[in-house]
């Protein structure tokens, strides 16, 4: 019997699942307003608010995202966001203060500061999340659109020290998607320590496995998804990831992540 306390934000996080399907109407204003505002309200490190998000409105350019994501449902989301990790606003505000953005003194371009940022970027972009599906709104989140980072960072025009970290398409659902499994809570969370052998930690994992293996995902309605550990073993070889490597075009953008 399960001892998990309710309320309506539990309940909201509880029954979230990715949204792919949207009903065509856009969002009011005050929609807009309230899920942008409570983004804002995420907690930030060092309080560097060091992430911006760019609503995208352009038809032309959401077709043009959902090419290179190669998901079609991006471009009829009602509502898209890109958020990008950003020092480049806290570097013109250093620069007016005297700084030397320019000299090795500066350090918001380091990797520190690049994880610390990405990390804030997710922090408001989740809270945006839970907010939509408390508003009876569905989303889902696009990793996909960092399938050519340098195209996105041309087509958004991403100055020196950002970076894309995810997508989000937000809509009113016109789908229904089951709520996906997810793993016992003893294989996720560990008290003290992590435990001390694969054996342990893998303990529950077949069945985990074979209820996984009963979920039907709405992209493929002929045949349910494959077992975790068949998920886990492709992606683990999965080439394609090699061509999104981020040193290279983060180095572009002026970040110096060997710091
Ligand atoms: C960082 C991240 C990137 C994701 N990228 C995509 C994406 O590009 N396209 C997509 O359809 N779903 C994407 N998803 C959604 C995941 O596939 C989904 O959350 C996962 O399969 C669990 O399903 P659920 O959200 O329905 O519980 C992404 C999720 C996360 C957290």
């Amino acid at each position: 019997m399960s001892n998990i306390l309710h309320n309506a934000t539990v309940d909201t996080l509880l029954e979230r699942r990715s949204i792919r399907k949207f009903k065509p109407k856009p969002l009011p204003d005050d929609v807009v307003e309230t899920l942008e505002t409570v983004a804002q309200h995420a907690a930030s490190s060092q309080f560097l608010n060091d992430w911006s998000a760019i609503r995208i409105t352009d038809v032309a350019i959401k077709k043009r995202l959902a090419e290179i994501a190669g998901q079609p449902y991006v471009a009829t989301a009602p509502l898209l966001y890109v958020f990008v990790l950003d020092e480049h606003r806290n570097a013109a505000i250093a620069a007016r203060k005297g700084v030397e953005v320019a000299s090795d003194a500066f350090t918001l371009n380091g990797s520190y500061r690049y994880t610390q940022a990405q990390n804030d970027a997710v922090l408001a972009l989740h809270a945006m999340e839970t907010a939509a599906y408390s508003l009876g709104l569905g989303c889902v989140i696009l990793g996909s659109l960092l399938n050519d980072v340098p195209a996105l960072i041309d087509l958004l025009n991403l100055p020196e020290y950002t970076y894309p970290v995810l997508g989000i398409a937000i809509g009113k659902p016109d789908q229904e998607p089951a709520i996906k499994p997810r793993m016992p809570r003893s294989m996720q969370f560990f008290e003290n320590e992590y435990p001390s052998s694969d054996e342990k930690l893998l303990s529950g994992l077949d069945s985990f496995d074979a209820e996984v293996h009963k979920y039907y995902d709405l992209r493929d309605t002929e045949r349910p998804v494959d077992a975790f550990s068949d998920q886990v073993a492709a992606n683990s070889t999965d080439e394609s990831v090699n061509a999104k490597a981020v040193a290279t075009p983060a180095k572009k953008q002026g970040f110096r992540l060997e710091r």
